[in-house]
């Protein structure tokens, strides 16, 4: 541990240098070591996966504003939101829900556009006019590179009618369905990825027991038709949460047909879902419980993966955490546009958080999908008619964004505590991967809303000099983009990582996330 004897004074000057220095932590050095010799799981880039549901102006105004609309678009998306999207990599899309899914009915959303039905959308209000549709879904997902998540009805749909939806979507030959495609518009058949038999089958997708949707499931699978070469992925309905005996059941009664099963875990920050709290206005208790809720994601993917194990030691089943984030009360005066809620740096820290834990369980988890996509929960883009803003979560995900398919080096991190009253959390998060070009990527996240810190990070098994690094900070806790004001919480350029002695010294702020590249 020679290695670890720098010089503090030096790392405490270049903290001080960046008007960062606090008391409480002046001296008391982190230390994370990186084993850059211990190469892990992969990362799938499917891990920063989106979820976009028929719901509020999740679709409708977000993505969707058709062709004839004075907001720029392409073929009726909207620009700024697709350029957006494609800069953040995004790898896969779930749509159409959520509980929206297992009402949704697939022909309604297929053919001129002007004779599509209009239905109730039963489960968040108002009405439903069908202009996106299987085609303009699978499109957009073309259109930013993306692979496609269907969720499949299972709910109030049938089999027939799932088999049909696939058949409408990749056949190649001369089927009926494959000639309604392409008289519909589109010759070649579509590339489809995912489906996910049912979402929530203990709640809005049925109210089942697992032991009847472990059934349910084998049927649905039995007549999933994928084309030649072309798999597609089958993601059982997973838990709610840390209901472990949820996944032990389906598992142990289907488990040979499932290709991956999913998790669904919201963090409230009141923790009541009846007054969940303010996305902006909240003070330092709920800034830790929320940190807290997502710091808790690690001890539920470790339960459901060891459930999991019992059935499948190989790991053969993947994790899909098909839908997290942090639920607040919607946005006073959001009026119609449901679950529209704001993004401060709090969702920021609580985001790289999440996303570090999942690149810890890289041998389980294979995709994740934040809820959701566009002005909706924990959302990336914010839209209002033709503004748009990016969150502070949509930050991480560009910072981030090096991580995708880069293999995990495990990571320690010693020496840091954050405490709110009786309650305390580790103060630094980090992770690390390495890209296929060899660089390898560390990200720091300090929790602690009032002290930087000092980190000395031990790179073991890599020769390395040269270190650039972009920070996410802002003044406050509460710091949000507006639409008036959308670069308040941003990233910028990070001078604050040093080499001396072979270890990298870094002026961590407070509240911030740091992502260095290393080579
Ligand atoms: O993301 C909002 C809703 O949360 C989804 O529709 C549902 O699956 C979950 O309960």
């Amino acid at each position: 541990m020679a290695g670890w004897k720098i010089n503090l004074v030096a790392a405490l000057l270049l903290i001080s240098s960046q008007g960062h220095a606090s008391q409480g932590h002046a001296g008391t050095a982190v230390r994370v070591t990186v084993h850059a010799d211990q190469p892990g799981a992969v990362i799938h880039r499917e891990i920063y996966g989106q979820f976009a549901e028929q719901l509020g102006r999740g679709i409708y105004g977000g993505i969707w504003v058709g062709e004839d609309s004075s907001i720029p678009n392409i073929r009726g998306y909207r620009k700024d939101v697709v350029d957006a999207l494609k800069a953040i990599k995004v790898p896969v899309i779930r749509w159409p829900g959520g509980c929206f899914a297992d009402q949704y009915d697939w022909h309604d959303g297929v053919g001129p556009r002007d004779q599509r039905p209009v239905r109730l959308n039963a489960s968040w209000g108002g009405q439903e006019n069908n202009h996106f549709g299987t085609h303009e879904f699978m499109d957009l997902a073309e259109l930013i590179g993306a692979k496609t998540y269907l969720s499949i009805n299972v709910g109030t749909g049938s089999p027939r009618e799932m088999s049909q939806w696939i058949e409408y979507i990749t056949a190649d030959g001369d089927t009926s369905l494959a000639r309604e495609r392409r008289a519909n518009g589109r010759d070649r058949p579509w590339r489809l990825d995912y489906i996910g038999i049912g979402n929530e089958m203990w709640g809005c997708g049925g109210s089942m027991r697992p032991q009847f949707y472990a059934d349910v499931y084998r049927q649905y699978a039995t007549f999933v038709h994928a084309p030649e070469h072309k798999p597609i992925i089958k993601i059982a309905s997973g838990a709610n949460a840390d209901d472990v005996a949820w996944t032990d059941t389906v598992m142990s009664l289907a488990g040979s047909q499932i290709d991956a099963i999913s998790l669904h875990n919201y963090t409230i920050p009141t923790g009541d879902w009846s007054h969940k709290g303010s996305a902006t206005h909240f003070d330092e208790a709920q800034w830790m419980s929320t940190l807290q809720g997502a710091l808790h994601m690690d001890e539920l993917i470790a339960r459901h993966s060891a459930v999991m194990d019992k059935y499948d030691p190989s790991k053969r089943v993947g994790l899909a955490v098909d839908e997290w984030g942090i639920w607040t009360d919607q946005e006073p005066g959001a009026g119609d546009a449901a679950l529209f809620q704001q993004n401060s740096l709090r969702d920021a820290i609580s985001a790289a958080i999440t996303l570090d834990i999942f690149h810890a369980h890289a041998d389980r988890v294979r995709m994740a999908n934040i809820a959701q996509m566009v002005n909706v929960l924990q959302a990336m883009i914010l839209t209002d008619k033709a503004k748009m803003v990016l969150t502070p979560t949509y930050y991480v995900f560009d910072l981030y964004k090096v991580f995708q398919d880069a293999t995990s080096l495990p990571v320690d991190v010693q020496g840091a505590t954050y405490r709110y009253g009786a309650v305390s959390v580790p103060g630094v998060h980090a992770t690390a991967g390495r890209d296929a070009a060899g660089v390898v990527h560390v990200a720091l996240v300090n929790l602690d809303p009032h002290h930087a810190d000092t980190v000395q990070v031990r790179l073991d098994g890599l020769r390395a000099s040269s270190v650039q690094g972009k920070l996410l900070t802002a003044p406050q806790m509460t710091s949000i983009n507006t639409f008036d004001q959308p670069h308040e919480v941003q990233p910028t350029a990070f001078d604050g990582a040093k080499f001396g002695a072979g270890i990298l010294t870094v002026a961590l702020p407070s509240k911030s996330v740091v992502v260095l590249d290393i080579r």
